[in-house]
């Protein structure tokens, strides 16, 4: 995730540089590890790049000096390559006439740059963007206009893309291109034109806009749009005008972060079900030539590791030991042995206790470290031997809800390989997984558009003071997960426990009106768990469960149900950790509003904890 913003303009004496710049800063909060603008000077780019964040990187008007008529900037979240200079946007193409910036991932890239590389380019970056403007190049040299070189040039990309281009030696419009990233376009008609990743970027400035569909392009001329799809065919559509205020344009509408963020999920797990494969295979062979395999994090990464360990022992047949990182030293006192492996899972990378963790495991017993981390760069990444780069982008509600969907996803994705190369799963199998973890993402975008019965549910039961969270096997992590959600910005006390654990001292507590929410999907855990709804039921529990939209048997002993729309397939089932706690996050994201708590900041709690 990524912030994207430019404009093209009419008017004579305006700071072009200075407004691209001010655009920027107001995505930032959409990454903020290095930026970028070029402007189209008189036949040339004129480009300032650099890590770190726009008012450092502008101190002495580094951006604000830049020359031109127009042209386009970028805020980096760094996914393909750490946040440095060269790996800042926009990228440019071999004789530095193309300017490209991108928000999102090319899946494809590793090919394309290898065949661009025989065809004589020169790359510059690590990122994925940079096939781009070599790409535009291409075609430009074989005759194609700026339009028709972009339109060529995006048909190839596999991936998700949100892109600008500028080009020195067309003075007249820029291009912009979109797939499953966002990308909004301001008018002010007849004299300036605006581009960004979110309205947010241009609302100062005008309230006209254009939102493009995916596989569409459009030229950007000063105070006038005209937008097509990939084929060439005119797409004749109107600007809206916004009403938001800025604050709420920057949650898109939404009320709150966590709740614009809750709706990101279905897409943030189809991004990292196709993140490259390359990432996966180190990942996975190292855990595999490991004698012994741990798992560690804080919090809800610690719950997403629960899940994950479970995919991997499932499908790859290996056991791995969970322990908190805040005990991992205590539990594992000079106890670990040679040929270890660590997995370590943050969000944000910086955790006190999950860095000392790999720190104490790699430094002291030579223990080799994979982790799974949202933030390139991170501490976390200077320690580990591989990373998986989650794709849930900055998170800026303190509650973790992108960040543990994408991780449980990418462990999951590693749990496959290790089964493909151990020969449990053959490939087509590994695709028929990969294909069922997309469907996930499907279902989760209808429980997110049929929330408003979660929210009526959060709405019934959010002043209850106590909850019980059930579950088996490896929808136990969904239990502690929903669990924490509610306490950690609802303040109900909910406690999780392994459903069978429950008649061994927590059902004490239960009498009537007791909640208990029991996960339960149609898995191998199913039949078992009904005696245990039966049990708090005979005790006058109220039962809300998350189960099967074709459920019966624990649909007619619940009060509530909240109904998961997956089919009846079995690959799909074995993929029930991520759709089985979603709806969960987002009942604490509505017991939060109703109680009257600002969900994206609960009380005593930080986004990144940095302190042991
Ligand atoms: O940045 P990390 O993923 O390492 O953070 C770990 C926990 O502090 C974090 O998951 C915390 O539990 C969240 N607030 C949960 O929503």
């Amino acid at each position: 995730m990524c912030g994207i913003f430019g404009l093209i303009t009419k008017k004579q004496d305006v700071p072009v540089a200075r407004l691209i710049r001010e655009g920027l800063q107001r995505l930032e909060y959409r990454g903020y590890d290095s930026a970028g603008v070029a402007l189209v000077n008189d036949g040339n780019i004129e480009l300032h790049k650099e890590k770190g964040k726009i008012v450092d990187i502008n101190k002495n008007g580094a951006l604000d000096n830049l020359k031109g008529n127009f042209g386009v900037g970028h805020t980096r979240w760094a996914t393909h390559g750490p946040p440095t200079a060269a790996n800042s946007h926009p990228h440019m193409d071999c004789k530095g006439e193309i300017a490209v910036v991108h928000n999102g991932i090319i899946e494809n890239f590793q090919e394309l740059r290898r065949k661009l590389t025989e065809r004589g380019h020169e790359f510059k970056s690590e990122t994925d963007t940079e096939v781009i403007p070599h790409l535009i190049e291409e075609r430009i040299a074989e005759g194609d206009d700026l339009k028709t070189a972009v339109m060529n040039a995006v048909k190839v990309l596999e991936g998700a893309f949100g892109i600008v281009v500028c080009h020195a030696h067309t003075p007249d419009y820029m291009v912009v291109a979109r797939r499953e990233s966002p990308l909004t376009i301001g008018i002010t008609p007849g004299e300036t034109t605006y581009c960004g990743s979110d309205i947010p970027a241009f609302l100062p400035l005008t309230r006209n806009a254009y939102i493009l569909d995916d596989d569409e392009i459009a030229i950007l001329k000063p105070g006038e749009v005209d937008i097509f799809t990939l084929d060439g065919e005119r797409v004749e559509r109107d600007y809206i005008t916004v009403q938001w205020s800025i604050d709420a344009a920057e949650k898109g509408g939404y009320d709150y972060f966590m709740h614009k963020e809750l709706h990101e999920v279905p897409q943030k797990v189809r991004e990292q079900v196709r993140m490259p494969q390359e990432n996966i295979d180190a990942f996975a062979r190292t855990i595999m030539e490991a004698e012994h395999v741990y798992i560690t994090a804080a919090g809800t990464a610690f719950y997403a590791c629960l899940a994950g360990k479970f995919q991997v022992t499932r499908f790859g047949k290996i056991y791995i030991q969970a322990i908190l990182c805040s005990e991992f030293r205590d539990a594992l006192e000079d106890a670990i042995p040679e040929n270890s492996v660590v997995i370590a899972v943050s969000q944000s990378g910086e955790t006190a206790d999950t860095v000392e963790a790999v720190r104490y495991a790699r430094e002291k017993f030579n223990a080799k470290v994979c982790s799974v981390v949202n933030v390139v760069g991170s501490s976390l990444t200077r320690y580990s031997d591989h990373v998986i780069i989650t794709t849930a982008g900055p998170e800026i509600a303190v509650a973790s809800q992108k960040a543990y969907n994408t991780q449980v996803t990418a462990l999951t994705m590693v749990a496959l390989r290790i089964a493909e190369l151990k020969g449990y799963l053959d490939k087509e199998e590994v695709q028929k997984y990969k294909q069922a973890a997309l469907k996930v993402a499907d279902v989760c975008d209808e429980i997110i558009e049929n929330e408003d019965h979660i929210k009526i549910l959060a709405e019934k039961y959010a002043k209850k003071p106590n909850f019980y969270f059930l579950a088996r096997g490896v929808s136990l992590a969904a239990a502690c997960e929903g669990a924490l959600k509610l306490k950690e910005i609802s303040y109900n006390h909910a406690e999780a426990y392994a459903a069978g654990e429950s008649k061994h001292g927590p059902i004490a507590l239960v009498e009537d009106g007791f909640p208990i929410v029991f996960i339960a999907p149609p898995d191998s855990t199913y039949d078992r768990l009904i005696g245990n709804v039966m049990e708090m039921k005979a005790r006058g529990g109220i039962i809300l469960s998350v189960v099967s939209k074709d459920d019966e048997k624990i649909k007619e002993l619940s009060d509530d149900i909240i109904p998961i729309p997956h089919d009846d397939d079995p690959y799909i089932i074995r993929l029930s950790a991520v759709m089985y706690v979603f709806p969960l996050q987002i009942l604490a994201y509505f017991a939060a509003v109703h109680n009257g708590f600002d969900p994206d900041k609960p009380r005593n709690l930080a986004k990144s904890v940095t302190v042991k």
